[in-house]
């Protein structure tokens, strides 16, 4: 196991009707930026719950940040945040909203000119404004890590950003908020955190036991209640369960002592910029023709969980390890998402070179756990995914 710190201050209200315990955890003389997306939240209940709980409070609202939130749009939400002297953000939304609010936790505190160049300079966050989320779609598990994620349509960019300053201050997880999301994004929310949990367990082994359970226990989870989501979202026990397991697969604990990869979404992150197509779904283009390049490195792992997961039982490692890879591509299939990119475009020609030179000229020259996929490696893959 490698050595490691850990630490997430990020506190959990989890449970049935727990939008109303918001109103314990807003701090006092707080002027409020409410944060949310296009809108769902007026639809389902969400944001009469959220206003009911936060009572005489001052608050300012902002809506409209979209998927893939937009820096354009964040720019907007900035000024008010410094004409209006906000002192705590509120996300209530998804992972965009909650991305896009941690954009503007550091941006609100950023004293460079160009608040882009958090993103493009990689600057880590170590101070932000405060901020808290009620989350309303199981996912990425923003609501508990210090990580985001913003799209620049104008460049056609998405680009990763975090720090220790960017963990909420809280989160509210009211699994009964799945009831109004669209089958599309449950499946997105399903294909997202099994592949986060991938990128942190799909390596070499390197002895880290406990991790390797919680990881193949969080991936058993959500194949076992993934049928149950889409079919009755009201649920409790389903959605319980997918909504804890979502957060537990990327708030920090099952990457600590253990290589990770995370190629998977450096490249997808790229098909979204290049192309808008949801984030999970790209991870499902990319993922299987991932595995298959980087098969001799990445057999160990893929056959223990072949073994442990999907429970294969027949051959030997290479069998099973292959195996795996086509069970996984099953998953992604029976969530009603497919796998390979032409099925999202047909303009696909040309794109693998294009992201090629991306990672080239951003000297991302060795991506994934061994620091050695180098762009024209990548190319290769994304080739395959097509
Ligand atoms: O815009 P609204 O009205 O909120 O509608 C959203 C949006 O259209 C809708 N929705 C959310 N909750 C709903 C609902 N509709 C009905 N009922 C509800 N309760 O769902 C749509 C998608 O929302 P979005 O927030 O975009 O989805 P998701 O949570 O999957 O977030 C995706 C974003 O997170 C980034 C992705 O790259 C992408 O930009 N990621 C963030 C990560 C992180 N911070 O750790 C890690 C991930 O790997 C990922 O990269
Ligand atoms: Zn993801």
């Amino acid at each position: 196991m490698n050595n490691f710190e850990f630490k997430n201050p990020t506190k959990i209200i989890f449970g049935k009707d727990s939008i109303k315990k918001l109103e314990n955890e807003i701090p006092e003389n707080a002027k409020i930026l409410l944060l949310y997306g296009g809108g769902s939240i007026k639809k389902n209940g969400i944001y009469n719950q959220v206003k009911a709980a936060l009572g005489n409070a001052t608050v300012i609202e902002f809506g409209g940040i979209p998927a893939n939130p937009e820096y354009a749009v964040l720019l907007e939400a900035l000024e008010i945040i410094k004409t209006e002297n906000i002192n705590f953000l509120l996300a209530v939304g998804g992972g965009s909203v909650i991305d896009g609010t941690k954009f503007l936790s550091a941006a609100g505190l950023y004293e460079g000119l160009t608040p882009w160049d958090i993103l493009a300079d990689n600057i880590r966050t170590e101070k932000g404004l405060p901020f808290g989320t009620v989350l309303t779609l199981p996912a990425t598990g923003s609501e508990m890590n210090s990580g985001a994620v913003i799209t620049r349509a104008e460049t056609k960019e998405k680009l990763s950003m975090g720090g220790p300053g960017l963990f909420p201050e809280f989160s509210i997880l009211d699994p009964q908020v799945i009831t109004s999301i669209p089958e599309r994004q449950l499946a997105n929310g399903l294909a997202d955190a099994f592949t986060h949990v991938l990128e942190q367990y799909m390596t070499y082994p390197s002895g880290a036991l406990l991790q390797d359970r919680f990881a193949e226990s969080i991936l058993q989870t959500i194949i076992e209640v993934a049928p149950k989501v889409l079919k009755d979202p009201t649920d409790y026990q389903a959605a319980s369960n997918f909504m804890w397991s979502c957060t537990m697969a990327l708030n920090g604990l099952i990457q600590k002592g253990v290589p990770t990869d995370w190629a998977v979404h450096a490249i997808g992150h790229e098909l979204t910029a290049l192309f808008g197509i949801d984030h999970a779904r790209t991870l499902a283009v990319i993922a299987p023709s991932h595995y298959k390049y980087n098969f001799e490195a990445k057999k160990d792992k893929l056959a223990q969980y072949g073994e442990r997961v999907w429970n294969i039982t027949e051959g030997n490692t290479d069998d099973i390890a292959y195996l795996a890879i086509e069970k996984t591509v099953a998953f992604f299939h029976a969530l009603g998402i497919n796998t390979k990119l032409s099925d999202y475009t047909k303009d696909f020609e040309g794109t693998a070179e294009t992201i090629s030179q991306r990672f080239t000229d951003r000297g991302w020259l060795g991506l994934g756990e061994h620091q050695s996929l180098s762009p024209d490696k990548v190319e290769k893959i994304v080739k395959m995914a097509y």
